[in-house]
């Protein structure tokens, strides 16, 4: 409807320039601009739209906002195009105006949507050619190496994911960046463990899993906890990689491929796309970074580390601590790398990306890391005022004790695991679910709909969360016919499809659209507002609001489905009706497949 919002605010800011030029309206003051706004409106019975400047514009012309109100739709009332439009526009208390759209409006909304693969969404930087473009960078799910991806990275990889989806939609070039933890002391441990415990491990590929290299690295870390030896060797180990020792780089290579590999597992059963650009690639810039900050007086010693004290040159709260950009031992830290990944992200063609924007999708825990790194970018120049570096953060994912999820024994639930849980769930559901309609499935149906069904689950229960906070993981509610679910919204595309089944052809084109009902009126509003929930989800970057809005679809339909006959009803309403359902399968195709969720023909 932001086409239809758009025509509006143009024909009354039309009207208030003709009142003016009849003379019924003066303006006494000439520091406004007179912005007037419609917006969708808060309840149904106020009609489509709302328009409430008439109070702000009161000063401005010295009458009461009734009476502008009155002299605005006097005039919106005369032209042509409005009543194409909108029913005659009303007043309401003290001066609001309701517009409602008229019928031809809405069918011919209708109309132009069965017609558009792209449901009127408008594409963003239409004229650009692809290589034109500047990439928005969405850096997201970027697990660590050697450690099991945890329920926080599922978290950053479905809402990254999905956040990707949207803009590649709108006409982006979106570059996935996985910024996986392949660097660092870890390795050193790591090391320095296996060459005693499982020296094969460095040597030959696949000689262990990653399940095994966790536990190692587990291990590891406890006994560089203990015993200073063990410090001291990991220490050297790690500068040994540092300077490019042939052994040692062999068996980080080697513990990366193996992570990688399992990694891979999960992003193909989330059908997750990414190019891995791991923290290593960044190793070669990071001499540099220091230099450059060095040179802009950004850096201050303090106990032998190169820090930038951002309360000092921001004023900002003195609580803040220093970022520490380099180590007292000359090594680097995460905040380094991603200074050097700012820059190179920003930096033009082909020294970089030749980004425009930055997105990161983290934990809220690391909020401060971003809010200071991106300071210092702006400060070093890196970023400037054409650039937008935005954290996105998400909250945690709580156990049914509504603590951080953990297994039985307290170890990080590892994602395989969950993700096979909620398949084996949607199984048994599914297969009970048959037995009681007494229906017959082969073996191939059942695993198919389950997986799919799983998966949705888990995603669907994710996104659908406003990500800013916790939320509790429950496989029994997210995996509920009932509610807002993955399987409520993936039944009512399955309903759509049962109708065609049964004969309905909801393909067939149509010249001629005839709606009779309140309940074909609420579904035609709903699917017409498809645009704005789409541009609404790329501003806020917020994919609930996207999972609300489809859940509400799959909710007004199922009313219109219970109440008003399809298949029976007489010719011209029963073609109509189908092209309600069409548009109602293709919206929530579309949707959840910018939720990254496949569909079902049946389940
Ligand atoms: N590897 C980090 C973690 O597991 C996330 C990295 C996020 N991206 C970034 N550019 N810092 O917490």
């Amino acid at each position: 409807m932001k086409q239809i919002e758009k025509t509006l605010e143009n024909l009354i800011g039309q009207s208030l320039n003709a009142a003016l030029a009849e003379g019924s309206l003066t303006k006494h003051t000439n520091d406004c601009s007179c912005q007037i706004s419609v917006l969708p409106s808060t309840k149904p019975e106020f009609g489509d739209f709302q328009i409430n400047s008439a109070l702000s514009l009161a000063k401005v012309f010295r009458k009461s906002p009734r009476e502008i109100a009155e002299l605005i739709i006097n005039q919106l009332n005369k032209i042509e195009s409005f009543k194409n439009i909108c029913k005659p526009a009303e007043i309401a208390g003290p001066g609001f105006i309701n517009l409602t759209l008229n019928e031809s409006c809405l069918i011919s909304g209708i109309f132009q949507r069965l017609n558009d693969s792209n449901l009127c969404v408008p594409k963003v930087e239409v004229n650009l050619k692809e290589h034109q473009k500047k990439p928005i960078v969405v850096d997201f799910s970027s697990p660590n190496i050697a450690k099991e991806m945890h329920v926080g990275h599922l978290r950053s990889t479905i809402i990254g994911d999905s956040i990707a989806r949207v803009l590649e939609f709108r006409g982006y070039k979106v570059l996935r960046l996985n910024h996986v933890g392949d660097w660092g002391t870890q390795f050193g441990m790591l090391i320095t463990h296996l060459k005693e415990v499982a020296p094969q491990a460095l040597k030959e590929s696949n000689a262990i899993e990653l399940g095994d290299l966790v536990t190692f690295y587990r291990e590891a870390k406890i006994k560089f906890d203990e015993d200073k030896n063990f410090q001291k060797a990991s220490r050297d180990e790690v500068v040994k990689l540092q300077n490019g020792n042939v052994d040692s780089l062999k068996a980080w290579s080697l513990l990366c491929n193996q992570s990688r590999k399992e990694f891979q597992i999960i992003y193909d059963r989330l059908n997750i796309n990414l190019i891995e650009r791991g923290e290593s690639f960044y190793n070669k810039f990071l001499k540099g970074v220091i230099n450059e900050l060095d040179e802009c007086a950004l850096l201050k010693k303090d106990n032998g580390a190169q820090c930038v004290f951002l309360n000092e040159v921001k004023g900002w709260k003195s609580t803040s601590p220093p970022v520490i950009v380099q180590k007292s031992d000359g090594g680097f830290n995460y905040a380094t790398t991603d200074l050097a990944a700012i820059k190179y992200r920003l930096s033009a063609v082909p020294e970089g990306d030749g980004a425009e924007r930055l997105i990161y999708v983290t934990d809220s825990g690391q909020a401060s890391h971003f809010e200071s790194v991106f300071e210092i970018g702006k400060l070093a120049n890196w970023v400037t005022n054409k650039n937008q570096c935005k954290h996105v953060p998400f909250g945690l994912v709580l156990g049914a004790d509504g603590k951080k999820l953990k297994t039985r024994s307290g170890h990080t639930v590892r994602l395989k695991d969950l993700l096979d849980e909620s398949v084996e769930r949607a199984k048994a559901d599914l297969i009970s679910r048959l037995s009681s309609e007494k229906r017959e499935e082969n073996e191939e149906f059942i695993n198919k709909v389950s997986k799919v069904i799983g998966i949705a689950s888990v995603k669907y229960a994710d996104l659908s969360q406003n990500r800013t906070t916790n939320y509790q993981f429950n496989f029994d509610r997210m995996l509920n016919l009932q509610g807002n679910t993955a399987p409520y919204l993936l039944y009512a595309f399955v309903r759509i499809a049962g109708i065609q089944r049964k004969g309905g052809n909801i393909n067939h084109a149509i010249n001629s659209l005839k709606f009779t009902t309140q309940q074909e009126w609420n579904l035609i509003r709903h699917l017409l507002k498809f645009d704005d929930i789409i541009i609404e989800v790329e501003e806020e970057l917020l994919p609930n609001r996207l999972c609300n809005y489809l859940f509400e679809l799959s909710q007004i339909f199922n009313r219109f489905y219970d109440k008003i006959p399809i298949l029976k009803a007489n010719v011209i309403e029963k073609s109509s009706r189908l092209a309600l359902c069409k548009l109602t399968a293709d919206t929530l195709q579309l949707g959840l497949s910018l939720l990254g969720i496949e569909t079902l023909q049946r389940m």
